[in-house]
């Protein structure tokens, strides 16, 4: 269990670390104090052999996270502004290129950083209850924490134009038409499917997970080629002992038992 104040922290026996944003009350919003502990919990399940995807969701019935703590903003001058910005940005950066799978359990509001939260992780499922938006533009700001570049990559720029400039809510069926979920379950059902996900996964060679991982954030990076990251990567997977056992087990007709090695 956990050693954290705002969050929780748990890792079951597949070796999913389930990380509980734990604000029920202010509808676990991102306080800063919130988010150091987010980014050590992050920190330590990259780190930890033992752990093997990351699933994250908010406490309660009612949200995922209803975005930034509003409460904090007063005292924040323009300079702190900029560096909570790049301390959340690079937090959000590290859930997106995990290279252990990271899902978002959405169990209600996800609403400017939480939606932004959700959008950092690999994948995302809703309960029927969520409702996702980027409402900033109401309080005279615009997203902090990557809102405005991957709310494009998922929805595409005219849809993504009108949610950041309307700051309007879209609910969970929305949210899966238009791409920004892969599916959405009744709130019972919502941790039980996104483990499933997580689950098959880890069945999975570790090290082409990451590079699955890798190949896709190069290719949406303007720096990098991705076709040229992708054929690297296929090349070094073929020197991995999973990859050897990968193709016995398949021509010996049984399951593959992945060593990430
Ligand atoms: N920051 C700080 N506190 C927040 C919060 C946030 N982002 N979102 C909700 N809360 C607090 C409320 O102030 C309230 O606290 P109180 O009980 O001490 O008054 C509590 O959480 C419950 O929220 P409430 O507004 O009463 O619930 P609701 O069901 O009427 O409305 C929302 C739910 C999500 C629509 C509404 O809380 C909201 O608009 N939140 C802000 C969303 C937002 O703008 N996020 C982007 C921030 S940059």
């Amino acid at each position: 269990m956990s050693k954290f104040e705002y969050i929780l922290s748990e890792v079951d026996e597949l070796g999913i670390n389930t990380i509980t944003i734990n604000q029920a009350k202010k509808l676990n919003a991102l306080s800063r104090p919130l988010l150091k502990e987010l980014d050590v919990a992050v920190t330590n399940a990259i780190n930890d052999e033992n752990i093997k995807s990351i699933l994250l969701t908010g406490a309660g019935e009612k949200a995922f996270v209803a975005g930034a703590d509003i409460s904090e903003f007063k005292e924040l001058n323009g300079t702190e502004a900029v560096e909570m910005a790049r301390f959340g940005q690079e937090l959000f950066r590290k859930i997106e290129t995990s290279p252990k799978a990271t899902i978002a359990a959405v169990n209600g509001f996800s609403l400017g950083g939480g939606c932004e939260l959700a959008m950092a992780c690999q994948m995302r499922v809703a309960s029927e209850n969520a409702k996702f938006g980027q409402p900033e533009v109401n309080l005279g700001l615009l997203p902090g924490y990557g809102g405005t570049q991957r709310l494009v990559q998922l929805v595409g720029k005219g849809k993504a134009m009108e949610l950041l400039m309307t700051g309007d809510m879209v609910g969970a069926e929305d949210a899966l038409r238009l791409g920004l979920v892969n599916h959405v379950t009744t709130q019972e059902e919502l941790i039980n499917k996104c483990k499933g996900i997580l689950k098959k996964i880890g069945k999975k060679a570790p090290i082409a997970i990451a590079k699955v991982v890798a190949c896709v954030d190069a290719g949406l990076d303007p720096n990098q080629d991705g076709y040229d990251a992708e054929a690297v990567a296929f090349g070094e997977c073929f020197l991995t002992e999973d990859f050897t056992e990968g193709v016995t087990a398949f021509l010996e007709k049984r399951k593959a038992n992945f060593k990430g090695k």
